[in-house]
């Protein structure tokens, strides 16, 4: 599906140029939910699903984008670059492009084809895949280089400054520092990480609940800033917490009659995700994946009834997995309020699996989801 070779010629008959091409895969997160903005932990791991981008300099001045995904072509000026996002999908190169310029990069004209098969609002970091190649593919037209991790940390920052998406690092930073066959514990507040390997016979398998998901729109930033709120709390005692990562469920005892209740419940799910998260991948190196996937099932009941991030679809969606042969843990994944379910299920019950799964789906709600048996892949690079 990833073919260099079908891009490239699109890129040329569009363009007549030879393009460069790079790719970035989405993710799923395997635990760790709403912790990356309070610095904390997150567990995700680098999918094959994977955004293109097929990159080359042009000589007018224009920067002109082409997606073969929407069959839309977008004209922009490199000495004029627009100051504001125009809700359009362009917006997610436009922004690599407004965060390397105000780095000091100087960015020439330059024709770039974008063709992603990353589920879009489905909780799988598409706009992070879109991000990520489209960096990798700017900066080298610009003639530099970052390391992963500083990467990850510029597409943060062209999603939070210039698209308008108040997200945390986790898209970002596993698509463009993933490892195949490896899941990522990542602390989002110094970007130090550790691979855990996951193990042959275990598959992913992504269950896509259909109903969409967005980071932009309301649910996101209303949890977030109730989470927030009540960290306030916390460091009005304790002027040593900055953020949830450094909080306890002790002081939540101590102090959560002063918050509002709905802040209470996003905090107890931040502060104890943490401890799972890091638990989760101590199990997941020592296999113990009975641990895992009970860990994977508390995340889930914290994520749906104390952070209310879930929806009807996505409870069903795990409850409905339950019973099936070969599961060893599932829960939503993402930014929440619909999209996808991840269940680590052993890879020869995984076509069994996925079916069951997708015929029980489908009795209950009318509607057939999407499941993928994914595996964990390497993060961005370039292929051609
Ligand atoms: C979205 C955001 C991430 C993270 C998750 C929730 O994917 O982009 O930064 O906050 O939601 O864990």
């Amino acid at each position: 599906m990833h073919d260099p070779a079908a891009l490239r010629s699109m890129h040329q008959g569009r363009f007549h140029a030879q393009p460069s091409i790079f790719v970035a895969p989405g993710r799923v997160n395997l635990i760790g939910e709403h912790t990356d903005y309070a610095e904390g932990f997150v567990m995700p791991a680098a999918i094959n699903f994977a955004t293109l981008a097929a990159i080359s300099p042009r000589a007018d001045g224009k920067i002109v984008i082409f997606s073969e995904n929407y069959g839309e072509e977008k004209t922009y000026d490199a000495t004029a670059l627009p100051a504001r996002p125009s809700s359009h999908w362009s917006d997610y190169p436009m922004g690599v492009v407004s965060i390397l310029a105000g780095e000091g990069h100087k960015v020439p004209g330059f024709s770039l084809t974008i063709w992603g098969d990353v589920p879009l609002a489905s909780g799988l970091s598409s706009s992070a895949a879109i991000g990520v190649s489209s960096m990798l593919a700017v900066l080298s037209l610009a003639g530099a280089s970052y390391p992963g991790p500083v990467i990850a940390r510029l597409c943060q920052r062209a999603e939070n400054e210039f698209v308008g998406a108040n997200c945390g690092i986790m898209d970002q930073f596993i698509s463009a520092n993933g490892e195949e066959d490896h899941a990522l514990l990542l602390d989002c507040r110094d970007l130090s990480f550790r691979l855990a390997p996951i193990p042959d016979h275990v598959a992913l398998v992504i269950a896509n609940t259909m109903v969409k998901h967005s980071v932009v729109g309301g649910g996101y930033k209303v949890r977030r800033a109730e989470s927030e709120a009540a960290c306030a709390v916390i460091a009005s005692h304790r002027p040593g917490v900055p953020f949830l990562r450094d909080a306890t469920l002790e002081d939540l005892e101590k102090w959560g009659s002063e918050m509002a209740p709905k802040s209470l419940l996003r905090a107890r799910h931040v502060i104890s995700e943490n401890l799972r998260t890091v638990a989760a991948c101590d199990a997941l190196l020592r296999g113990d994946l009975r641990e895992l996937g009970r860990l994977m099932a508390e995340a889930h009941i914290s994520y749906s009834q104390d952070f209310e991030g879930s929806c009807v679809e996505a409870d069903a969606m795990v409850e409905l997995a339950q019973d099936l042969p070969g599961l060893i843990g599932a829960r939503l994944t993402g930014g929440g309020f619909g999209g996808c379910t991840v269940n680590l299920v052993e890879q020869k019950d995984a076509p069994a699996f996925a079916a069951q799964l997708g015929r029980r789906y489908t009795k209950r709600f009318g509607m057939a989801p999407e499941i993928h048996i994914c595996h964990a892949s390497s993060g961005a690079h370039q292929l051609e």
